[in-house]
């Protein structure tokens, strides 16, 4: 048998949705589900092995190809940009990324320069750039919330998924930037050198979003 692929997944809040996802396709995950402190698993009927990662580790492990393929966010595609493929938006993990700022404010008055507060400064700087409008960024790296709170910025880039962090803190959204879902990712030269398994598990993987 060929070496397993290596599939990098992003380890929190994609996680169960992914494992969901390969179980979906028929295969074995328990060795992933009962993972106790172990990062790289098997799931030997799908020939993958599997690598628990942070979501820009995932990027990093793809890109240097000791990973085929990844699971990560859209959001931190987004962020880091690399060399790699992106292969299929696998529908779970769907929030965005919004402007927000405190409620009632209007954000976009006065004609000083904002400072936002992100943990995503890349797509922060692009957004801005976008519009013709110099800001000042500040690197948060969780809770990003709090800066607007504690008067240390006038917005914020972030995640937004059910919007529940914002309204519970006092703060609303100004204006969505962008969607974000999971994504399939695949390092340029396993994409050559392993096409006919690859595109063998992207026509399962398909197959099972369309039902
Ligand atoms: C993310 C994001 C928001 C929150 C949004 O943070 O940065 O804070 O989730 O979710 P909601 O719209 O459903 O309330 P995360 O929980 O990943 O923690 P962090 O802020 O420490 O990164």
């Amino acid at each position: 048998m060929a070496k397993p692929l290596r599939i990098a997944l992003t380890k929190g809040r994609l996680e169960k949705d992914t494992i969901g996802l390969l179980e979906g396709l028929g295969y074995d995950c328990s060795a992933v589900r009962e993972k106790g402190r172990r990062l790289i698993l098997p799931i030997p009927d799908a020939n993958l092995e599997v690598v628990l990662a942070k979501a820009n580790d995932v990027i990093t492990y793809v890109e240097h190809g000791v990973c085929d393929l990844g699971v990560v966010g859209k959001d931190t595609i987004i962020e880091m940009q690399g060399k790699f493929f992106e292969l299929v938006d696998l529908g779970f993990g769907r929030c965005r990324f919004a402007l927000a700022a405190k409620k009632d404010t209007d954000f976009y008055s006065g004609f000083g320069v904002k400072s936002i507060a992100t943990k995503y400064p890349n797509v922060a700087r692009r957004f801005f750039e976008s519009k013709g409008m110099d800001v000042d960024i500040v690197k948060i790296e969780g809770s990003v919330e709090l800066a607007p709170l504690l008067g240390l910025a006038d917005g914020i880039v972030d995640i937004v998924e059910t919007g529940v962090t914002l309204r519970e803190n006092g703060l609303e959204v100004v204006e969505d930037v962008v969607p974000i879902s999971a994504r399939l990712i695949a390092n340029t030269v396993s994409l050559k050198l392993r096409q006919t398994e690859i595109e063998a598990l992207i026509r399962k993987i398909e197959e099972a979003l369309q039902k």
